[in-house]
């Protein structure tokens, strides 16, 4: 009996060694130790044996049960770490590859043209207004003293949404003039008001059904027009640089009285005339005026008490100017090439 313990021990011990994973470890421990196991079977033959042998081969018995067990254990540990170590190898990451580089985008060069012209302002006082592109024919026209009957108002040039004329795509933004004074109510008043305005135009390389126009209203006590060129004397400095040249036009607006056009001496000839100004010398920068007293009281603001100045810019117009860019097309287009370029 001593005989077969001992060799289970040595085959046991060589066994456990030569295992490959967890499941052969698991198949060698229910062989050995196993109830139907080889120690197990030794054991029962246990009764056979004399009484001072008994208790020798018990011991011996129990000290191959220690010995395999302990084993066991050691290899598992050992093949666990073993597994471990060859999960790691296969999902071994390579740090080394450059990894897809993640492209950032830019501000189209019209919202820089916005953005810089709102900082101008923003410096000078003014609120940043936003308001609806679908309006009221009232904001968009009779309101600003543009009655029934005024070219502007016609089908031709206006998208209506309404069969009565009465709700229309903004033409312009000089509706936020009015919403501006509702909402505020009491000057002062400094606002700018930004975004899309429609007309039905054909495009070409300088028009588009859609575009942009910045609107500003001041409004308070003793507001001349002094205040109006002071402001957008400002406005060209510092977008076009302290050397550039304003030009006020009379023209006619219904909605201001006096009414003017600004034009900034162009900047590539200074005025001799060339193809970028047209041979003019000068290039249309907005239209602007003192606010009509008909506006003022249509928004129940008192003319006699108050006085205001307002204009419009046309957005793409001056982006095309600051980035030197000929055909307005190319602006909506999203043409990435294009884009890239500001
Ligand atoms: N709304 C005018 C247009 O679209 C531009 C304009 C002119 C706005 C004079 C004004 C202004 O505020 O005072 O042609």
């Amino acid at each position: 009996m001593k005989e077969m313990l001992e060799q289970i021990r040595v085959r046991a011990l060589d066994a456990l060694d030569a295992a490959q994973d967890s499941n052969e470890l698991e198949a060698l421990r229910v062989q050995l130790l196993g109830k139907k196991g080889e120690l197990t079977a030794v054991l029962k033959q246990m009764g056979g044996l004399s009484a001072e042998e008994r208790p020798v081969m018990g011991q011996l018995a129990n000290n191959v049960r220690a010995d395999i067990e302990k084993k066991l254990e050691a290899r598992k540990v050992e093949l666990k770490a073993k597994a471990l170590e060859e999960k790691l190898k296969a999902e071994a990451i390579d740090i080394t590859i450059p990894g897809d580089p993640v492209s950032l985008g830019h501000k189209h060069p019209m919202n820089k043209a916005l953005d810089e012209a709102k900082e101008i302002f923003i410096g000078m006082g003014f609120q940043i207004l936003e308001g609806p592109e679908v309006e009221l024919a009232e904001y968009n026209f009779t309101k600003l003293n543009t009655e029934e009957g005024h070219p502007a108002r016609d089908r031709s040039d206006t998208f209506y949404i309404t069969d009565d004329d009465s709700v229309l795509l903004r033409t312009q933004t000089s509706p936020m003039q009015i919403r501006a004074m509702e909402a505020i109510k009491n000057p002062p008043i400094r606002v700018l008001a930004p975004g899309r305005v429609y007309r039905k135009d054909e495009v070409d390389a300088t028009h588009s059904p859609m575009f942009h126009q910045i609107e500003g209203l001041v409004i308070d006590k003793g507001i001349t027009m002094a205040d109006l060129k002071g402001t957008l004397v400002t406005l060209v400095k510092s977008l076009y640089g302290e050397d550039a040249v304003t030009r006020f036009r009379p023209h006619h607006f219904p909605f201001t009285e006096p009414s003017c056009e600004v034009d900034v001496q162009c900047f590539k000839c200074h005025g001799a005339g060339c193809p970028t100004c047209k041979g003019e010398g000068w290039i249309e920068l907005l239209g602007a005026g003192m606010v009509h007293p008909k506006v003022l009281e249509n928004c129940g603001i008192d003319p006699e008490v108050y006085s205001g100045f307002a204009f419009g810019i046309g957005l793409e117009r001056m982006a095309m100017r600051r980035f030197r860019i000929s055909d307005l097309r190319l602006i909506f287009e999203n043409d990435v090439r294009f884009l890239e370029q500001f």
